[in-house]
């Protein structure tokens, strides 16, 4: 049998991965899953039951029962926790904060890598996050990991958080941006870093189209 295409995006926060991991689902016609999300949707089920960030009975529970889906086309996609839409509350900045929170507990991470290996269950996927292509599909066809620089990564942030009505300094951004790198590089479960096998892009001076085609290039090379 033909092993099922699968590429995985990793990197660190305004890279470009779900910018491109949309973009790549669309064009291939695959599912795309933004792990991010889940990890995003588990903070606000804590954060939404009153309980605390340290505490860590309470964080693992929210994990392990929160029922969470990603549906509709990569450009719409909606998120659902325990059938409620939390799409835009996910990306408030309580949620932003906490997920990195959430997701440095190792029974976190495991009941994670569980859902989204069953999500992918349904066919080919793009999926994006941090640790991808090193622990949920250590044999994706295609590894990209995508860094670009502090500032850049900032700046895009800063756009996208405009683009929702909420204007945040530029300084603000690389603050929160930072903080998140260095729990998420720093933390024992599986942290931030490139497999061995995957294809680094940088993409502080790309535009979205030479990111694109660039990846495609991989995934043909790979296919
Ligand atoms: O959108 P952004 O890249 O800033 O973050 P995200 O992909 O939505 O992920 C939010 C947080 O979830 C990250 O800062 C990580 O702490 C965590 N995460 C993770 O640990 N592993 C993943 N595969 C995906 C996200």
């Amino acid at each position: 049998m033909v092993k099922k295409m699968t590429i995985a995006i990793d990197g660190p926060s305004g890279s470009g991965k779900s910018t491109l991991g949309k973009a790549l689902a669309q064009r291939l016609g695959l599912l795309y899953i933004d792990s991010g999300a889940v990890y995003r949707a588990i903070a606000c089920k804590v954060i939404d039951s009153g309980a605390s960030m340290e505490d860590r009975p309470a964080i693992i529970d929210a994990a392990r029962k929160g029922n969470i889906s990603l549906e509709g086309p990569p450009d719409r996609l909606t998120v659902l926790l325990d059938g409620r839409d939390v799409t835009q509350r996910i990306r408030l900045p309580d949620a932003t904060s906490a997920s990195s929170i959430v997701a440095a507990i190792p029974e976190v991470r495991d009941a994670v890598v569980e859902k989204l290996r069953r999500m992918s269950d349904a066919g080919a996927v793009v999926m994006d996050g941090r640790d991808i292509g090193t622990r949920v599909f250590p044999d994706a066809r295609v590894k990209l990991f995508l860094d670009a620089s502090l500032e850049a990564r900032a700046r895009r942030r800063s756009q996208e958080e405009s683009e929702r009505g909420r204007l945040v300094a530029i300084e603000e951004v690389e603050r929160e941006i930072a903080e998140r790198d260095s729990r998420d590089t720093g933390r024992a479960a599986t942290p931030l870093v490139m497999a061995s096998d995957a294809i680094l892009i940088d993409t502080t001076e790309l535009t979205v189209e030479a990111l694109l085609e660039h990846a495609l290039e991989i995934v043909e090379r790979h296919g």
